[in-house]
């Protein structure tokens, strides 16, 4: 089996952590791994398995004899060097919104639309982390019984804003408890003990642009352009894990008891549905798991084609790293790598 050489940009972050576990964990082929950060981390040494990495700053010549780079340094570094990477001939797995609706650039769920990364042409996108897990969880049903329409609610947890969101989170609740007054530094309101509706920038369309993303990638990554779609985007006091509420439309009616079984045997689901024993999924327990877990499933009372479920994943792995590392894994053994040695 071939192995390559492999590159992390933002290798320091939290997406950037959980790249370097997840391809430990699943054994990526990898000749070489090589860190890549801002100024302020280089010179820093971080652990790949037994080796010891110094992480460097990130400059157009990083990527000289790098096969395959995974990119999670947000949407401004990766605009500027996702291209020059691939020009150098290294295949770029983007986890930023830089190029996901660009029509040149597959933007790939590998349980979904695997095939998407055949046209790549140097750059593939990683989506949302709270689309990749709906689309995981309602892909395998639309293909059954295809969807009308589709609304979705979400819990976003605060990682999904890196890792000053997550000590602002610590901080807060700290002070909250201690009866002290809070700044909030990272949101625009306190975040312990609140909910903000309110994630990434409000458009002229009254949506927020995270609401947005998922209209327009769930139809992107299904294929699917007719299905209406609305979203609720709103950032919870939780670590690790989005949670989402979804209500959908079908074609035809579909029971319960049939989407429970169809997604009984879809890839990268696990159901956990039993309320009679409160089973469900639960942020927590998603928490540094591979999974994304569905639960909830029930009739929707307001439509004689709708169902009800309720889904959760770890947003820095499925969400993020885990599903880039798919990609990468889809792409390699499909020879749709070009190795630069
Ligand atoms: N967190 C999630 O659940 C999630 C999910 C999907 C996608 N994403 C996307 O993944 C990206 C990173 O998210 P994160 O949560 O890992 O953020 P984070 O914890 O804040 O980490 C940001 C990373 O970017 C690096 N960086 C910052 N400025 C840089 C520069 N000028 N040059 C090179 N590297 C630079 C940082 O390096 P320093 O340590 O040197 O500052 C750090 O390694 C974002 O685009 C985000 O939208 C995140």
């Amino acid at each position: 089996m071939k192995a390559y050489n492999v590159a992390i940009v933002g290798a320091t972050g939290l997406v950037g952590q959980e790249f370097i576990k997840v391809l430990e964990q699943r054994t990526f082929p990898m000749a070489s791994v090589h860190l890549y950060a801002s100024d302020r981390s280089a010179g820093k040494k971080l652990f790949v398995g037994h080796q010891e990495i110094t992480v460097k700053e990130t400059s157009p010549e990083s990527f000289q004899h790098i096969d395959i780079a995974l990119f999670s340094a947000g949407a401004e570094i990766s605009h500027y060097f996702s291209p020059i990477a691939a020009r150098s001939g290294t295949l770029v797995i983007d986890n930023s919104a830089a190029f996901r609706m660009e029509s040149k650039v597959p933007l790939v769920v590998p349980e979904v639309n695997p095939e998407d990364i055949k046209w790549h042409e140097g750059i593939i996108a990683n989506p949302n982390c709270s689309t990749i897990q709906a689309v995981v969880a309602l892909y395998p049903l639309h293909k059954v019984n295809p969807m009308k329409r589709i609304i979705i609610s979400t819990y976003q947890a605060v990682s999904g804003t890196g890792s000053a969101a997550m000590e602002e989170l610590t901080t807060q609740a700290k002070l909250v408890l201690e009866g002290q007054n809070v700044i909030p530094h990272v949101y625009p309101h306190q975040i312990a003990f609140n909910l903000l509706p309110e994630i990434d920038v409000f458009l002229d369309n009254g949506y927020t642009k995270e609401e947005w993303k998922m209209v327009e990638e769930t139809r992107k990554i299904m294929h699917a352009e007719d299905i209406a779609i609305s979203a609720t985007c709103v950032r919870v006091p939780v670590f690790i894990g989005h949670s989402e509420a979804i209500h959908i439309e079908f074609t035809h009616p579909m029971t319960p008891e049939e989407a429970r079984g169809i997604l009984a045997h879809a890839p990268g689901v696990k159901v956990l549905d039993d309320p009679n024993v409160s089973l469900y999924p639960q942020p927590w327990l998603a928490a540094g798991s591979d999974d994304v877990f569905v639960g909830r499933i029930r009739a929707d009372a307001s439509h004689p084609n709708g169902l009800a479920m309720w889904v959760v994943a770890d947003n820095l792995r499925k969400g993020a790293a885990l599903n880039a590392v798919q990609i990468a894994e889809e792409a390699a053994q499909r020879d749709w790598v070009k190795t630069q040695s």
